[in-house]
């Protein structure tokens, strides 16, 4: 069994969607939960957080970045930096913006150095990028062509009813499939390391 943690910010519920596809993803192997958490919920929820197999973080690019209230989030986790308890659980992330682009890689870029600020270990994408051909389109898959995480664009003028589009909540939710598989895969491991480190 394992279990992973969904910790994200929205401020407008786009990025929640994309979250609640990702813990569905994670929910598609049996033998795994996904515990979906707000930031503004973890400071009740630390300990699963600690006890848990793999941690994927969401938040919507902001100015280039991650919000302000996921960057919070983020510093407040320093005050267990020096005790370590999410080293070697798996790591991945996902975001969206309102412009195709919209700067959200440096998004993902933040969240890869704060899980090796962690000591976790970071799970790419592993999807090809999609809507890159003359048949291509942008119901593809991993439409955005991202790899470092799940992408998500919303259009500025859509509600979180129907932005960001299936394509990229299937993209979110293949991304929560992967890292339940490899957290099952990797438990016997796990344990090995935990009982190695001190
Ligand atoms: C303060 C602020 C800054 C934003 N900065 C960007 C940006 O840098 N790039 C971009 O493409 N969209 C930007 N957007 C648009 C949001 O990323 C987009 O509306 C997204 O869907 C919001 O997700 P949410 O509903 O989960 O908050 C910004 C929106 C806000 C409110």
């Amino acid at each position: 069994m394992s279990k992973v943690v969904v910790v994200y910010h929205s401020g407008y519920g786009h990025t929640r969607v994309l979250a609640e596809a990702v813990a569905r993803g994670v929910e598609t192997r049996p033998d795994s939960t996904a515990l979906l958490l707000s930031v503004e919920q973890v400071a009740l929820h630390w300990q699963q957080m600690h006890g848990a197999d793999a941690i994927i973080f969401g938040s919507p690019t902001y100015m280039g970045c991650v919000s302000a209230q996921f960057k919070h989030f983020m510093e407040a986790t320093s005050a267990f930096y020096l005790a370590k308890p999410w080293r070697n659980k798996l790591a991945a992330g996902f975001t969206n913006s309102g412009n195709q682009c919209g700067d959200k890689f440096n998004t993902l870029v933040q969240m890869v150095t704060f899980a090796a600020q962690h000591s976790m270990i970071w799970v790419g994408l592993d999807l090809l990028p999609g809507n890159n051909t003359r048949v291509a389109t942008a119901q593809d898959l991993n439409r955005l062509g991202g790899s470092l995480g799940a992408m998500a664009q919303s259009n500025l003028d859509e509600g979180s009813d129907t932005a960001p589009p299936e394509a990229d909540r299937r993209t979110a939710m293949h991304l929560g499939e992967r890292v339940a598989t490899l957290a099952a895969q990797m438990s016997p491991i796990q344990t090995h390391l935990s009982s190695q480190s001190g």
